[in-house]
């Protein structure tokens, strides 16, 4: 049989998985520097966690959940986004409050496959509980930033708004349900089961006719009561103070239920129809949902997909900041097998190729791995204490000292620009 990988997925091969994994330690570094630490949460829950927080009437519970039931007949659903499992794993381990967390890791989505949009994908994501200051909203926001800036995305814009609160909301959904109720006719079917359930959630509808109808709608901005609307402000004068460009969307309502006050996500215009990199927001009243204290919490998550969607091709020939060890006859191999330890132990990343037994199959070798020189091992030059260095993009050959060699390669190793598992090209 001639296995196939399931429709929706993605696999990471060689050097596209050491850009994933160089991602992932860069946004960790990103992460740990602002005071976040790690989190690490089961890849199911039981799916009420997600019912619950998510809520019944989002797309993602209602069309797109990996449900199933286990051999005990317990109701479990595959993740399809981590913040309700951070919050259910910060109450069911009474971690303390206020606490910043960061994860990584694959998520599942059950929707129709295209460009930046699969069935398994991995988020990047970060969780600020017990912080209610709007500086605190700044501050996460830009962390999202800085990390595709870092990353190399350079055309990444930020979008923000505010959908108000549990006291200013109702009076807007009800002026806003007003209005759709004028125009039900031209919503889309979608739209026209929102308008009982989510009205806000027309705002996200695609559909030309429906965008149309909604031209001069009340936006939730226009309706905030004071304490959203300084709130607000509060956001955007620190994002002006951290030097961040921004845009407002009054549109911005976001797919989940759980969120008030500031929305945000990052865009990036080279994605098409799937552009949105990244989205968070404040979800104030989600952990008292699930049983805790009363906490404030703002976060966001980024789609690793769509962020290496987003820069340019890797180059499949770029060299690693790899670099094979090559030995010249049987009686070298252990003179070879010791400069290939002390590499390693001086840090740089090494390999040998024990069965090539010519000198040309072990140069193939380490050509096909990709390395970016080769120490050559044996002969006159080992008799006199040295080595050879070849440099295999240029083919030029030094002979160095033993002593030598390890600064030697470190020089080069810099200078050649293969960095080690990087994220740029
Ligand atoms: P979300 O907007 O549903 O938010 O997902 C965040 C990001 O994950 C999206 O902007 C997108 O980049 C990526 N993403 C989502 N679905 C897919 C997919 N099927 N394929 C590829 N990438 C995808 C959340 O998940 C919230 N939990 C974010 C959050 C954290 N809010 C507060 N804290």
């Amino acid at each position: 049989m001639k296995a196939r990988r399931p429709k929706g997925t993605l696999d990471f091969v060689p050097p596209e998985s050491d850009r994933l994994r160089a991602a992932e330690e860069l946004f960790g570094q990103v992460c740990r520097l602002a005071g976040f630490e790690a989190v690490v949460f089961p890849t199911f829950e039981h799916t009420e966690v997600f019912v619950k927080s998510s809520g019944a009437g989002s797309d993602i519970v209602a069309k797109e959940m990996y449900s199933f039931s286990d051999r005990a007949g317990r109701e479990l659903t595959l993740r399809p986004e981590g913040t309700p499992g951070v919050v259910r794993a910060v109450l069911e381990n009474g971690v303390r409050l206020p606490c910043r967390l960061y994860y990584t890791g694959s998520f599942f989505r059950y929707s129709q496959p295209q460009k930046g949009r699969y069935r398994e994908f991995h988020q990047l994501g970060v969780e600020a509980l017990g912080e209610a200051s709007s500086r605190t909203d700044a501050e996460v926001i830009r962390l999202g930033s800085e990390f595709f800036s870092r990353l190399g995305i350079s055309d990444c814009r930020t979008v923000v708004n505010s959908i108000g609160c549990r006291d200013c909301r109702p009076a807007f959904r009800g002026l806003l349900v007003g209005f759709l109720k004028e125009r039900r006719e031209q919503l889309c079917t979608d739209c026209q089961l929102r308008l009982a359930h989510n009205p806000l959630r027309v705002f996200d509808c695609k559909n030309a006719t429906c965008r149309n109808a909604l031209a001069e709608a009340p936006v939730p901005r226009q309706h905030l009561c004071s304490g959203c609307a300084s709130h607000f402000a509060g956001v955007l004068a620190e994002l002006k103070r951290l030097e961040l460009p921004f845009s407002l969307d009054d549109r911005l309502v976001r797919g989940l239920d759980y969120y008030n006050r500031t929305t945000f996500e990052y865009v990036s215009d080279s994605l098409g129809a799937q552009d949105s990199l990244g989205g968070g927001g404040r979800y104030d009243y989600l952990i008292e949902e699930f049983g805790g204290p009363a906490t404030p919490a703002v976060g966001f998550a980024l789609g690793l997909e769509r962020a290496l969607l987003a820069l340019p091709e890797v180059d499949p020939t770029r060299r690693r900041a790899l670099v094979f060890v090559v030995w010249l006859t049987e009686a070298d191999i252990s003179e070879a097998q010791s400069l290939l330890a002390r590499l390693r132990r001086e840090g740089i990343a090494a390999r040998i190729d024990y069965d090539a037994t010519r000198l040309k199959q072990q140069f193939r070798s380490a050509d096909s791995a990709r390395a970016c020189c080769c120490v050559i091992v044996g002969g006159e030059e080992l008799m006199r204490g040295a080595c050879a260095i070849k440099d295999l993009a240029s083919g030029e050959q030094t002979e160095v000292r033993l002593s030598d060699v390890v600064e030697q390669l470190r020089r080069r190793l810099a200078l050649s620009g293969s960095a080690p598992a990087g994220v740029s090209r």
